[in-house]
């Protein structure tokens, strides 16, 4: 199963949380064939914020960040596929939303750089993936299952 079984970090922001589209995200993940392997809603603190968002900390917006990333409950999942990473992010759409094709997340339910609904981590940052996992679940919160529909994802996981 080596090739399908990428992990990548994704995160409803308190804007979409509060919004009601948990479910929605969740399910586009789902229907693309991604396996959800740990999921919890949770509340930022400044030490994660600042932990998970180091690498904008001298960037004119890092405290707009912080503030809005604590500002509410997220929705923090771990999702495992072949390509998650890249594959999650091209889901996404653009950083801002205004430039954000119709069909993606941001390009559906977001108009405003701010506020734009979701983070999965970075495919263009090596090993972000697998850092942002670390930092938001333990290794007992990550759930080790076959999906019986991976058959029908992929054409070498089975007889079909
Ligand atoms: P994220 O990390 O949240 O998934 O978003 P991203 O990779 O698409 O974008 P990134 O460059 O990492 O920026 C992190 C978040 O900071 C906010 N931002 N504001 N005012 C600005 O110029 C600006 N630029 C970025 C966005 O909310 C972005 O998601
Ligand atoms: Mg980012």
């Amino acid at each position: 199963m080596s090739h399908h079984d990428e992990r990548t970090f994704v995160m409803v922001k308190p804007d979409g949380v509060q919004r009601g589209l948990i479910g929605d995200i969740v399910s586009r993940f789902e229907q693309r064939g991604l396996k959800l392997v740990g999921a919890k809603l949770m509340q930022i603190d400044e030490e994660l914020a600042h932990d998970h968002y180091g690498e904008h900390k001298d960037k004119p917006f890092f405290d707009g960040l912080v503030e809005f990333i604590t500002s509410g409950p997220v929705f923090a999942m771990v999702w495992e596929g072949a390509d998650a990473t890249r594959q999650v992010r091209g889901m996404m759409g653009e950083t801002d939303p205004a430039d954000s094709a119709p069909g993606t997340i941001r390009g559906d339910f977001g108009l405003d750089l701010g506020h734009n609904v979701i983070h999965g981590s970075d495919h263009e940052d090596e090993g972000a993936n697998e850092r942002e996992i670390d930092l938001f679940f333990d290794e007992d919160e990550l759930v080790d299952y076959d999906l019986s529909n991976a058959v029908w994802v992929y054409e070498d996981a089975g007889d079909h």
